[in-house]
């Protein structure tokens, strides 16, 4: 099935020159499609940093029943979900706010806490136990791989080793108000890296994923033998879905990025996504033969800084960002070296290099569908919160 032209989108905007962020129908329901034809035996978990979007989340969540529970990114976010209706919130990151975990304590039910650290284990003990009430947490251990002056992996969880994993669970035996729910390891080095012709990415990969699984094993067992009742078992992201899957132990993958399907995503040898989202941008001036101007575009990703976070010019074909100005803050000179006779007023259609993050810079996704907007939705920015 074809992907959206840039015929499709000009007659979807039909003139409206103003800048908007699009999600193609049909590119996102062959996303979720494959999503669900490489479940394996796994529930998937939706990641909501890569959505922002509630209505779209409950697209997702009412497509197929393996769609199950949230991981979300912050406890004020997984709160205000909660209130929209959402269960199974399973919060991905630490959360040392107080206000908000006072909050919580008054109703803990559907949120499980993240934690790695005694400490985070003594703070929230003491929360809950100061309210005569509990929290549910999820214990995330590393899946890294350290060789000789290089971490394969990310830093994130303290817990890399079996003493570490040990001196966090005799905390936490000490603590009578919390109870351990939920096992998480997300294995970052195989699920966010692109391998596409990087045969030395490739060759730490196969290296990484038999190493991670026993490890993922051994966390487990030593968890289980402190006789917790664990129930849901975590890990992977979109670009591990292939090897996480493989996994006996796991009961659930988390998957955020491959609905809409961003341009990080276009480097993964083994799979291959449908562009789903986009944002457009007017054309405003033409400074110099083969040079077009837009309105803004300055959406860089985050991470380690290269060129590749920045927005990649998609529709028309043969445009590209001039190096020494790039994706400006309020406008951006693009070369262009294609056949169309482009007019001032016309769009052009760029992808995101992440999923989420472009949701914080417009209120509403059009949905467009047979080249017509069908549907106009919320992001979270529409609906007033910016949680990071
Ligand atoms: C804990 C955790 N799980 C899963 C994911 C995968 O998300 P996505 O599918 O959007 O890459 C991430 C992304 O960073 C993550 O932090």
């Amino acid at each position: 099935m074809m992907n959206a032209t840039y015929d499709d989108f000009k007659k979807a905007l039909s003139g409206d020159s103003s800048s908007k962020l699009i999600l193609d129908l049909k590119a996102f329901h062959q996303n979720m499609d494959w999503v669900l034809k490489n479940a394996g035996d796994k529930k998937i978990r939706i990641a909501t940093k890569s959505i922002r979007s509630s209505e779209i989340l409950k697209k997702i969540l009412n497509h197929s029943p393996l769609f199950q529970g949230l991981m979300t990114f912050t406890l004020e976010e997984s709160l205000w979900l909660r209130d929209l209706g959402f269960k199974d919130i399973l919060l991905g990151y630490p959360s040392v706010d107080t206000i908000q975990l006072e909050k919580l304590a008054l109703s803990p039910q559907e949120i499980t806490l993240m934690t790695d650290r005694p400490e985070h284990l003594e703070m929230l003990e003491q929360i809950a136990k100061k309210n005569q009430s509990y929290f549910s947490i999820c214990v995330d251990f590393d899946l890294s791989m350290d060789l000789p002056g290089l971490r394969f992996g990310v830093y994130r969880s303290w817990i890399h080793n079996e003493k570490r994993l040990h001196t966090f669970l005799d905390t936490l035996k000490k603590c009578s108000h919390l109870k351990l729910e939920a096992v998480m390891g997300y294995e970052a080095q195989i699920a966010g890296v692109g391998d596409l012709k990087k045969p030395l990415i490739k060759t730490l990969k196969a290296l990484s994923v038999p190493q991670l699984r026993k490890r993922r094993a051994k966390f487990l067992q030593i968890i289980q033998s402190y006789g917790h009742n664990i129930k849901i078992i975590n890990g992977g992201g979109t670009g591990s879905l292939n090897s996480t899957n493989q996994e006996q132990c796991i009961s659930e993958i988390t998957v955020g990025s491959a609905f809409y399907a961003p341009v990080l995503f276009d480097y993964y040898e083994d799979f291959k996504l449908k562009p789903a989202l986009f944002f457009t941008s007017p054309i405003v001036r033409f400074p110099d033969s083969g040079i077009l101007t837009v309105l803004g575009t300055g959406h860089i990703a985050s991470g380690e800084l290269s060129a590749i976070k920045q927005p990649l010019p998609w529709l028309p074909t043969g445009l590209h960002f001039l190096k020494h100005e790039g994706a400006g803050e309020v406008q951006s000179p693009l070369h262009y070296s294609g056949p169309l006779d482009l007019k001032i007023g016309d769009p052009v259609i760029f992808r995101h290099a992440k999923a989420g993050e472009i949701c914080e810079r417009f209120n509403h996704i059009q949905v467009i569908q047979d080249s017509k907007i069908i549907e106009k939705v919320e992001t979270y920015r529409g609906m007033g919160k910016s949680f990071l």
